[in-house]
């Protein structure tokens, strides 16, 4: 039995310890973490699934900018390597999607396409931003269902 929560309700370290095990501990070097360097985790958007004893999946979102327009960067989505293939990924995905307020899209997120395209995420509309580290142009996801006008190209950054 599992329970979708409020990431603000479960233990922090929990979650770190969730996060090694789905990426691994060397995931701060990732482009992803650069990108939201220094932001607070957006709690209405945030969540965690726990199954009574440990937190086997979260979704964290942040505060970012492409240039001066705001976004929100989806991620890390985490599901504990033995939980996987259940849908406990479509159940954060579908958490924080629908607890999304109009001023909280556009959101971004660097993820696989074959599993996020379901959600909504493309590349269309990506190519032509830059970020601070290594990425792969196919996996800068957008999600922008009020196709809200972007810059074609700017720099995708922690929103300062
Ligand atoms: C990616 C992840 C969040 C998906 O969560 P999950 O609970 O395992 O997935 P669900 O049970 O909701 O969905 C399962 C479906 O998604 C597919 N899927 C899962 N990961 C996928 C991926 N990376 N690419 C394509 N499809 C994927 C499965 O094949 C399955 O397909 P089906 O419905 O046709 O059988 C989870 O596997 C995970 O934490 N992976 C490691 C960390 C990671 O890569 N996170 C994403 C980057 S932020």
């Amino acid at each position: 039995m599992t329970h979708l929560v409020p990431l603000s309700s479960v233990d922090a370290g929990r979650v770190e310890e969730l996060l090694d095990d789905a990426f691994g501990r060397d995931r701060f070097r990732r482009t992803a973490y650069m990108l939201r360097q220094g932001m607070p985790v957006i709690e209405h958007l945030s969540f965690a699934v726990t199954d009574g004893v440990s937190v086997v999946g979260s979704i964290q979102c942040w505060p970012v900018a492409v240039g001066n327009l705001p976004l929100i960067l989806v991620g890390p989505v985490a599901v504990s390597p033995d939980r996987q293939g259940q849908g406990l990924g479509h159940s954060l995905m579908h958490a924080s999607l629908g607890a999304t307020q109009p001023s909280d899209v556009p959101m971004v997120m660097i993820g696989d396409p074959e599993y996020y395209s379901r959600f909504g995420f493309s590349a269309d509309g990506t190519g032509g931003w830059t970020l601070p580290g290594p990425w792969e142009p196919r996996r800068l996801l957008l999600y922008n269902p009020q196709a809200i006008p972007l810059p074609e190209k700017g720099m995708l950054g922690p929103r300062l």
